[in-house]
């Protein structure tokens, strides 16, 4: 299994050698950058000694290494300054991934093609329509991640396991989040049964904050250890034909009355890419706020140069 991993940033680096730490494959990383990614993979690989692992980890500045990758991860892309919302970093971000998205066309056509580049859930529909590619195989990292973040927040609130508790998050990775304290549960039970309606609340309003409040605090450069994971997991999934129910970006076609736009719903992951998209019967209001936030989606892709 050939895995590319295109930013050698905090998230890109951070990810190669969670993947090759996990034996998922052999691991290339790339960056635009002159000897940036060489340098990481010359250091991860001096790693392996001490670690008692044989992983395999390649670092280049030549995009047509990722020739035959079974995945591609693309981190590449600017992160946001404190303050600034996904959002904003739009047309920067949009020019860096349709240059990167094209070189894997061109070079790792058959690949699964993950997408954590920010604003998460219209780059993921950019790429989608700057490759041409099917659907199924163009999945964005994002409501996962906020799911772990939820997790994690319910845990500490309710001095939980942590591994107890399945935490649902749909919609954008941005303001349009949608944690879902009711397909939330902890051993099967529902979150709401735990806490109060105020409690959920905050814990709501601290998961949609999350990314920004670790902006804020590191000064520079956002989150990449719990990102990372994430990745990880998601090719995981693809790599061994997992199946597993995760949330992503997926373009949809008709699921929750959603045509022609990516958004984040549950979906089924294995080797083929999204395999099944799973339907949540959700209340009006939280199907209004998904189609608000799948409307703004489409709207900002059409915005972008073809
Ligand atoms: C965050 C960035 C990766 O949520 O979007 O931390």
């Amino acid at each position: 299994m050939k895995i590319s991993v295109i930013g050698a940033g905090n998230v890109g680096s951070t990810t190669a050698l969670r993947l090759a730490q996990d034996g998922l494959g052999s691991i290339l990383l790339v960056d635009v950058v002159k000897g940036l990614a060489c340098g990481k993979a010359m250091d991860m690989e001096d790693a392996r000694s001490l670690l008692k692992l044989n992983y395999s980890i390649e670092g280049t500045d030549d995009f047509s290494t990722i020739k035959d990758s079974d995945i591609v991860v693309t981190t590449a892309g600017l992160p946001r300054k404190p303050g600034m919302t996904r959002e904003e970093l739009l047309a920067k971000n949009a020019a860096i991934l349709k240059d990167v998205s094209l070189k894997v066309k061109e070079f790792a056509p058959r690949a699964v093609y993950i997408i954590v580049t920010n604003p998460l859930d219209v780059m993921t529909n950019y790429a989608l329509k700057v490759t041409g590619f099917n659907p199924k195989k163009i999945l964005g990292m994002g409501v996962s991640l906020d799911a772990a973040r939820f997790a994690n927040l319910i845990s500490k609130e309710l001095n939980v396991p942590v591994t107890d508790i399945e935490a649902a998050v749909i919609g954008s990775h941005g303001e349009g989040m949608l944690p879902l304290p009711r397909f939330s549960t902890i051993k099967g039970i529902s979150l709401e049964e735990f806490a109060d309606e105020n409690k959920v609340k905050d814990l709501i309003a601290k998961t949609i904050n999350r990314g920004a409040e670790i902006v804020g605090l590191l000064g520079s450069g956002s989150a990449y250890y719990a990102p990372s994971a994430a990745i990880a997991a998601l090719v995981k999934a693809v790599a061994k034909d997992e199946k597993r129910i995760i949330g992503i970006c997926a373009r949809l076609n008709g699921e929750y009355g959603i045509k022609d736009t990516c958004i984040g719903v549950p979906c089924r992951i294995g080797k083929a890419g999204i395999e099944g998209i799973v339907e949540l019967q959700l209340s009006s209001e939280e199907l209004k706020s998904l189609t608000v936030s799948a409307d703004n989606v489409r709207k900002l892709t059409q915005q972008l140069p073809g």
